[in-house]
């Protein structure tokens, strides 16, 4: 990090004195207020009126029938592909996943959390190459997929960064192969989508539905997740399931396996002191993403892309990506890195490791799935098919592998609503000097 301090490009740059997070939670009061009500009423386990009154407001403000609130979003993406493996194949045996044998379409470029729950349940995930305009599941190279393997029938969807994928054109794709949906909106609550001419939000797009109220979203409980519905049989399932399904008997009586998977009403109270503010939240992620936008224009970078005729992002948080010739040398291993620095070039790694040495804190892109090492041996299909065997020792093949290329040339930028116009600004001289 002295590298940087020291190095003349970036002289007369003082380390910002408190850290620029990534995108930190951020409280204004009411939170507490719910909190202490949770405690001073004595409701401070899985039933009270926090729980009850977000429940309500979510499922009104995102337009569904039935909010369930569960512990985290790991936890309502993990009963959504279970409840959508049973109908799907049945009830499971207690010691197997509902979607044992079966493969599994899923987004590529995200979280892990979205697509881990189809291996907690048995089923193989396939990942889907990414398309260039929202940097999310690629509708062609998912009707590849269904060419590859017609008979998989569910489909998990991530919307990534905040930014709607091409839903409409995935749903219709879902809906000729007779496949359901499990729809990730962990990191797009409050985002909005044009499907059929008709404005909805993310969270209503799917056959089930997630959202996460995690530390870092744009709306936190500290912890916790819902699953959204408009099914009323799914959502009493999900609360069974969610507090160790049990059976309406005077003793413990099981007849399916059960989760300790239930919010409390204390994180409750936290979410219900945060939801006021989605919108305003929204609102200074979007002039952080106009402000990074206009800032770097002059620079051979772009911003994550959105699609603004059909979409309304939340603009959780903002990213770059590097065009191709302004990329210095950069290589990745599975934990280290080594670039060098090129006049009038730069790349991710270098552009956070200036970050860092003056205290803000970037991200490199999520590293998309198929290149974990823990999904390595999974099915990849990209526009072309196979994206796995398009090579030999006399072909070079096209080498279409989107995700790895954003992953490549692109990082997420600090993001924190509480960054003030000053801090961005430095931030944004920071990288301009990273090309100098
Ligand atoms: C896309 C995505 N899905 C799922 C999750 C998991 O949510 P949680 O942390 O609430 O379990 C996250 C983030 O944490 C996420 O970014």
């Amino acid at each position: 990090m002295r590298r940087f301090t020291e190095d003349p490009r970036f002289s007369g740059i003082r380390p910002f004195e408190k850290k620029i997070w990534l995108s930190s939670p951020t409280m204004h009061g009411d939170e507490q207020y719910w909190v202490d009500d949770a405690i001073l009423t004595n409701w401070v386990s899985t039933v009270g009126a926090n729980i009850n009154e977000v429940e309500k407001q979510v499922a009104t403000r995102i337009g569904v029938k039935y909010a369930v609130a569960l512990s985290c979003g790991t936890a309502a993406l993990h009963l959504a592909t279970k409840l959508a493996g049973e109908k799907l194949y049945g009830q499971a045996r207690p010691n197997q996943g509902t979607l044992q044998g079966h493969k599994v379409f899923c987004s590529d470029m995200t979280f892990d959390a979205s697509i881990n729950p189809v291996a907690y349940e048995d089923g193989d995930a396939i990942f889907i190459d990414t398309e260039r305009d929202t940097w999310n599941m690629d509708p062609a190279a998912l009707e590849k997929a269904f060419e590859l393997y017609p008979d998989v029938r569910l489909i998990v969807v991530a919307h990534l960064y905040g930014t709607p994928g091409k839903i409409e054109e995935i749903k219709r794709i879902a809906e000729a192969h007779g496949a359901l949906i499990v729809e990730d909106a962990a990191e797009s609550l409050g985002a909005k989508y044009k499907l059929n001419g008709e404005w909805v939000e993310t969270g209503t797009l799917g056959d089930y539905n997630c959202i996460s109220f995690n530390g870092n979203k744009i709306i936190t409980g500290s912890a916790g997740g819902m699953f959204l519905t408009d099914s009323e049989a799914d959502a009493n399932k999900v609360r069974k399931w969610s507090t160790q399904s049990r059976e309406a008997a005077p003793w413990y009586q099981h007849e399916e396996i059960g989760y300790n998977y239930r919010m409390s009403n204390i994180i409750a109270g936290v979410v219900r002191g945060q939801l006021p503010y989605l919108n305003g939240h929204i609102a200074q992620k979007k002039a952080i993403y106009e402000r990074y936008k206009a800032g770097l224009a002059d620079l051979p970078v772009k911003m994550n892309p959105f699609d603004a005729e059909k979409s309304q992002p939340n603009f959780w948080l903002s990213c770059m990506i590097i065009d191709e010739d302004a990329m210095a040398p950069m290589v990745r291993g599975e934990k280290d890195y080594l670039y060098t620095s090129v006049p009038g070039k730069s790349s991710p790694m270098e552009i956070l490791d200036a970050m860092l040495a003056f205290n803000a804190e970037g991200r490199p892109i999520w590293k998309p799935m198929h290149m974990q090492p823990i999904y390595r041996n999974h099915a990849f299909v990209t526009v072309e098919g196979n994206g796995r065997a398009r090579s030999n020792a006399y072909i070079a093949g096209s080498g279409i592998d989107v995700g790895a290329d954003i992953f490549r040339r692109g990082l997420c930028l600090p993001s924190d609503n509480k960054m003030t116009p000053e801090q961005q600004d430095a931030i944004i001289d920071i990288i301009h000097r990273c090309f100098q």
